[in-house]
């Protein structure tokens, strides 16, 4: 057959970059054979691979490598767990699976119910014929749950009978090169050609550096600092706000900020004495490099683990920093809308402050953002996408909103954007906290949501102005049958703020809901809870 070319001869290509860009489009659009590296439509290798994903690392890993793989040869896709089903795994024969761990060893929300589907007593699906990996994300901060979700997956594959092609990688928080040699080695095993594999890692690594991100992040101006408790609180929550003025940056409501933050001096002065190190003695960085002890310390290795305890004895500075982990950027929820806020991302955040045998701890981030970055300082951040906690794009549904404590964040922003949106679905806020009078967080702008009917219902739960706990589950088991009015009526159902407690408490609720005021039974309320998160209408930000 004679192959047309597609590309001209005058196009501003060398002559391999044409000959490869013919083949490559001559494959896709099945005109003639594909070159080296880029199979024809027909024999291109089927790959899913899917995620299980809470704030989106597995996910954005899952995607970028499956747009990787899709320009290398395999009829790659990526999908999240949520979206699949035991008889997917069959048809696609090719499955790489990332997913995080959750809660204390949990599935993310979106792999709950796949997990449930590959673990029905007495219907559980047959899974020969389908090659598979896992790559599990998690944090060994968790201790023996780590990377728990992903190691159950693995292990409940293969009993089913699908084929481990790859051996599971279980990563901690920073994931990127374990992420790329399993990657490299799942592609070899698919396809057979570990060209294919290394290339395509390799650019899925690089892809990510454009622009500010986590590897690259903009030095933000701080612009506010202001405290939301007042007198006779128990609790310090603070409103901080960044510039982006010089960045091009944006994000969307529900999404979460990153923040690089540093050691306090005192604690890393107190751990260099404890151990009688010279603060000036040169030491290895995590990422390459050598710097001052005190200066690694405070700005690039987690020591709030070493303070208060006794030294190891007769430990080197060498073997003692080799035993450091990396500091880690941390997480926070985005409080504003960028329609209301020109320029400025704002966060809500509770200041960590404890003491454990008598030695008083405070949080390295919440405390560098409340107490020693100053006004017009500059740290790094990045944003955070969480493509599973949006606001619904039919400005026109319901949005039921529980966020407790500095929960409020995403809800502050979600009812900003939905007002500069002018969405004329009902907005419903559940917020609590210890006590009205003090802790009312964003008490004047909610309350002037409610005077002007933005916010259709307000209900607050301050657990200590009476003897008995009233938290945010208690107004809604109060308000059942509206509640449950509001979810038939197709509305979106989100909830931030404590994973431990909290998160589970309203999700009994919100069960116990379903059953008095719909009338259901508990496994019809779990199968009805389970179709809101399909439709993506039961949302979690929870930490
Ligand atoms: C997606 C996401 C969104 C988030 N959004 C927000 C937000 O909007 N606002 C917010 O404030 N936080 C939020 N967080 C939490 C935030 O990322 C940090 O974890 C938090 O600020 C604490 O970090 P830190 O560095 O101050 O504390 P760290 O130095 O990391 O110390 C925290 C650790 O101290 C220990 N600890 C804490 N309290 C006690 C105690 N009472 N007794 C004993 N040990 C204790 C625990 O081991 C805990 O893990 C979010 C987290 C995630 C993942
Ligand atoms: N990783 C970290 O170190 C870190 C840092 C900051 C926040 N957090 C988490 O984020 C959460 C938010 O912190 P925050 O200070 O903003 O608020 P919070 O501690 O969650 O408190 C907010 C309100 O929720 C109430 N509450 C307690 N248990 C509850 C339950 N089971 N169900 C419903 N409400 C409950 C509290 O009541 P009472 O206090 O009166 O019981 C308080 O009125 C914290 O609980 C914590 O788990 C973690
Ligand atoms: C509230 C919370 C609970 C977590 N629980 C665990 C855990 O039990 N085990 C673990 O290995 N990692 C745990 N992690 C770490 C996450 O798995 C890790 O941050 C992962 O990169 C998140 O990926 P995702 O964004 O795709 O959800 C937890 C993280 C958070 C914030």
């Amino acid at each position: 057959m004679k192959i047309v070319p597609l590309i001209p001869e005058n196009a501003p290509f060398s002559v391999e970059q044409r000959a490869w860009l013919n083949g490559f489009l001559a494959g896709v659009l099945n005109r003639g054979a594909a070159p080296n590296g880029a199979a024809s439509a027909e024999s291109k290798r089927p790959l899913l691979i899917a995620f299980g994903s809470q704030s989106g690392n597995a996910e954005s890993l899952a995607k970028r490598l499956a747009r990787e793989a899709s320009g290398r040869g395999f009829a790659a896709r990526a999908a999240g767990l949520d979206s699949l089903q035991p008889a997917d795994l069959i048809k696609e024969k090719n499955i790489l699976l990332i997913t995080s761990t959750w809660g204390e060893g949990d599935m993310p929300d979106n792999a709950i119910s796949f997990w449930d589907s590959i673990n029905q007593n007495g219907s559980s699906p047959k899974l020969d014929g389908v090659q598979y990996s896992v790559l599990a994300l998690g944090d060994k901060n968790y201790g023996d749950t780590f990377c728990l979700a992903g190691k159950k997956i693995d292990a409940r594959l293969e009993e089913l009978g699908a084929k481990r092609i790859v051996e599971r990688v279980d990563c901690d928080v920073e994931f990127d090169a374990q992420a790329k040699t399993w990657s490299a080695n799942a592609f070899t095993a698919l396809s057979g050609d570990s060209a294919t594999a290394s290339t395509a890692v390799v650019t899925a690594v690089e892809e990510e550096e454009a622009g500010y991100s986590k590897k690259k992040p903009f030095p933000a101006k701080l612009i506010a600092n202001v405290p939301l408790n007042s007198r006779g609180s128990s609790k310090d929550t603070r409103h901080i706000g960044f510039s982006l003025t010089g960045s091009d940056l944006t994000y969307e409501v529900g999404d979460a900020l990153g923040v690089f933050v540093q050691n306090c001096p005192e604690v890393v002065d107190a751990v260099i004495a404890a151990h009688a190190f010279d603060p000036q003695a040169s030491v290895a960085l995590p990422d390459g490099g050598s710097a001052p002890l005190r200066d690694a310390l405070i700005k690039h290795y987690e020591v709030r683990n070493l303070y208060g305890k006794g030294p190891e004895a007769n430990v080197t500075l060498t073997a003692f920093v080799e035993n450091l982990r990396k500091l880690q950027p941390r997480l926070y929820s985005i409080a504003s809308s960028i329609k209301k806020h020109e320029n400025e991302v704002h966060l809500c955040i509770a200041a960590v402050r404890y003491s454990t045998d008598g030695v008083a701890h405070k949080g390295v981030a919440s405390t560098f953002l409340a107490d020693r970055l100053q006004l017009e300082d500059t740290t790094g951040i990045y944003f955070h996408a969480a493509n599973h906690f949006r606001l619904p794009a039919d400005l026109t549904r319901p949005v039921i909103m529980v966020g407790p404590g500095t929960g409020i964040a995403p809800f502050r922003a979600f009812l900003e954007e939905r007002e500069a949106t002018q969405a004329s679905g009902k907005n419903w806020l559940f917020f609590g906290d210890q006590k009205r009078v003090s802790d009312f967080l964003y008490h004047d702008q909610i309350i002037e949501w409610v005077q002007r009917g933005h916010l259709t219902r307000l209900d607050t739960a301050f657990s200590r102005d009476q003897e008995e706990k009233i938290y945010v589950q208690t107004r809604m088991l109060q308000a059942a049958s509206e509640l449950w009015q509001w979810l038939e009526e197709g509305a979106h159902f989100y909830v931030c703020g404590d994973a431990k407690r909290m998160a589970k408490d309203v999700d009994d609720a919100l069960h116990s809901i379903i059953q008095t005021a719909g009338g259901k039974s508990a496994d019809e309320a779990a199968a009805y809870v389970t179709q809101m998160k399909k439709e993506k209408r039961y949302a979690r930000d929870v930490y």
